[in-house]
């Protein structure tokens, strides 16, 4: 079983090419390589008995993705990205790498005519509009943003690919996910961890929205549990049409500083600056927090218990030392 990871010099990809290397087996077979594969060079990771090696690849360049996807690859993680406020002000970037990058990489597995599983990361950000709450496993996706609507466009790619049997495709709409590791990012979002990582790091950190904006969440670990789950899922099971949510849960950002201050004391909150920034605002208050992942549920998939958890798990996994 070798895997190739997309995008694994990512958060993601670099927690999910440690979780596989610690399992050791996927699909009911040992696991004889990862690879991370990422447009920068991705940080090497200790696979212990598994081998990983990491490689550069460009999804925007179909020469640069043969040289990575091969024969051999049996699954493919397709997680590389740009996020959200990058797509939206550089358009062409978001469309040459989020959606021909994933044409790109679809191509060349059919072409290499082996039908590897393909797990791809769409986002929630491909719900919104004038569509009813709650969202569901059969609401229409009405993306407002390019990069959600290029997400949009990779899973009907994926779908499609699949129903032809050149891949076989499952794709999994992230939630926000949170505490994310490292230094902010490009998203709107992205306040939606530093607020917490920040605080619990003795940093100070600014919150550009009021107490009461809520949203939908996941953890780092449950995220990366959670795909190894989804590429595990018999493709029978998956019906017709392979891109669901992935579970989350929707918490306030008042219900997170309590959950914070739960596990961390007091004094983290008090490093939390108010500042409110309209820009911010304007693209987070259309998104959609209502949702209700049961397809993804009754495959196995699942959320985090509490904010609590998010909170401790960033401190278990992540939290620099000193
Ligand atoms: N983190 C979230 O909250 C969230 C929410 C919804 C969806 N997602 C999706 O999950 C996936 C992983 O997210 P993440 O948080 O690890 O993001 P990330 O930005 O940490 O990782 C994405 C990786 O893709 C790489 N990349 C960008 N352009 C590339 C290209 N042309 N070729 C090859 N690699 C390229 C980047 O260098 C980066 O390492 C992405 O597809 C993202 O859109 C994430």
């Amino acid at each position: 079983m070798n895997i190739l990871i997309i995008g694994g010099g990512g958060v993601v990809g670099q927690k999910l090419g440690r979780a596989l290397a610690a399992k050791g087996a996927l699909r009911g077979k040992a696991i004889e390589k990862i690879t991370l594969a990422d447009i920068n060079d991705p940080a090497p990771i200790d696979g212990g008995a598994v081998p990983v090696e990491t490689v550069t690849c460009n999804i925007a360049d179909p020469a640069s993705v043969a040289e990575c996807v091969t024969a051999d690859t049996d699954v493919i993680y397709l997680l590389a990205a740009i996020v959200s406020a990058h797509a939206e002000e550089d358009f062409d970037a978001g469309l040459s790498i989020n959606l021909m990058g994933t044409l790109n990489v679809l191509q060349r597995a059919r072409e290499l005519g082996t039908k590897p599983v393909v797990v791809f990361t769409s986002s929630i950000a491909v719900y919104g509009g004038e569509v009813p709450d709650p969202i569901t496993d059969h609401t229409f996706l009405n993306p407002q943003t390019s990069y959600g609507a290029q997400k949009a466009m990779g899973e009907l790619l994926l779908n499609d690919f699949s129903r032809k049997g050149y891949v076989d495709g499952r794709g999994f709409r992230l939630p926000t996910i949170s505490v994310r590791p490292g230094k902010p990012n490009r998203a709107a979002s992205s306040f939606m961890s530093s607020i917490l990582r920040e605080p619990l790091n003795g940093q100070e950190a600014v919150c550009p929205v009021e107490e009461d904006f809520a949203h939908y969440y996941l953890s780092p670990r449950k995220c990366v549990e959670n795909l190894i789950k989804g590429a595990e899922l018999d493709e029978g099971e998956l019906g017709q049409n392979r891109c669901m949510m992935m579970p989350g849960r929707t918490w306030t950002i008042g219900q997170m500083i309590d959950a914070m201050t739960a596990v961390a004391g007091p004094e983290p909150a008090k490093l939390i600056k108010w500042e409110a920034q309209p820009d911010i605002q304007a693209i987070v208050s259309g998104w959609r927090f209502d949702l209700r992942p049961e397809k993804a549920v009754k495959l196995g998939l699942s959320a985090d218990e509490s904010f609590e958890d998010n909170v401790r798990y960033y401190l278990e996994d992540d939290k620099p030392a000193g």
